[in-house]
């Protein structure tokens, strides 16, 4: 390993302003579209979400993009834990993708509320009964003594629930992310890289070019 001389080459087309969709969701989908596509990219979905705190507290940590319409980006997660706790008090959130195959970067800023609750109920009834157990037996974000605590807590749950359909605790649910601003970044050589950025003009979006 070495951090400071390892350097990839950036040699993908460009991105050119002709070239991409005038709504910043449509061209995130063409990029989504194009991660899922490349084999050794794993979780394409999988995005930085960035949240702040009441005392400014930035913190960022990993979730799945779940849905992607016309309202925004939607991801799933207990309304109890930090990340929750920070968007309560303010909303403003960013995300983040990159797929290294692909020397792509995505930022996007906006705000963050609850999706409707029977938008979580149908998500939470597609997933593996696993994973809606977990949910339950997960106070995301708190402390707990051991792993074979979170063990019985999974059992306590799998009884309670025994052959029935496991509910969707209200204490998770899904999160809609209404983008603000947009920025799409294409590696290029020689560190020139390519960044288009979409920013809300009205009901439209502008469009400028960055430089890297
Ligand atoms: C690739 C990846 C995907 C993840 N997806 C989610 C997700 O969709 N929802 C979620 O609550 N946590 C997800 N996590 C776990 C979070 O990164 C984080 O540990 C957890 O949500 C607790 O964060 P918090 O304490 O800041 O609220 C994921 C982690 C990784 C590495």
């Amino acid at each position: 390993m070495n951090i400071e001389t390892s350097r990839d080459r950036y040699d993908s087309a460009p991105l050119l302003e002709g070239e991409v969709a005038a709504e910043p969701l449509d061209q995130l989908r063409r990029w989504l579209d194009a991660a899922y596509a490349v084999p050794e990219i794993r979780e394409p979905n999988a995005m930085c979400l960035s949240t702040v705190d009441r005392d400014g507290r930035v913190s960022s940590r990993m979730v799945l993009l779940r849905g992607l319409d016309t309202r925004g980006l939607v991801f799933y997660t207990s309304y109890f834990s930090r990340k929750a706790r920070a968007i309560d008090e303010h909303p403003r959130v960013a995300l983040t993708f990159y797929w290294a195959a692909l020397h792509r970067q995505v930022r996007i800023e906006g705000r963050a509320a609850q999706v409707p609750e029977d938008e979580s109920d149908a998500y939470f009834a597609s997933r593996p009964r696993g994973h809606q157990l977990g949910a339950w037996a997960s106070e995301q974000s708190e402390a707990i003594a051991d792993r074979a605590t979170l063990a019985e807590r999974v059992a306590h749950f799998d009884a309670r629930f025994e052959g029935e359909e496991v509910p969707r605790p209200h204490s998770w649910g899904g999160y809609v992310v209404t983008p603000e601003y947009v920025e799409f970044w294409q590696g290029q050589p020689n560190r020139l890289h390519d960044r288009l950025a979409y920013e809300r003009d009205g009901r439209a979006w502008r469009i400028e070019r960055l430089q890297p």
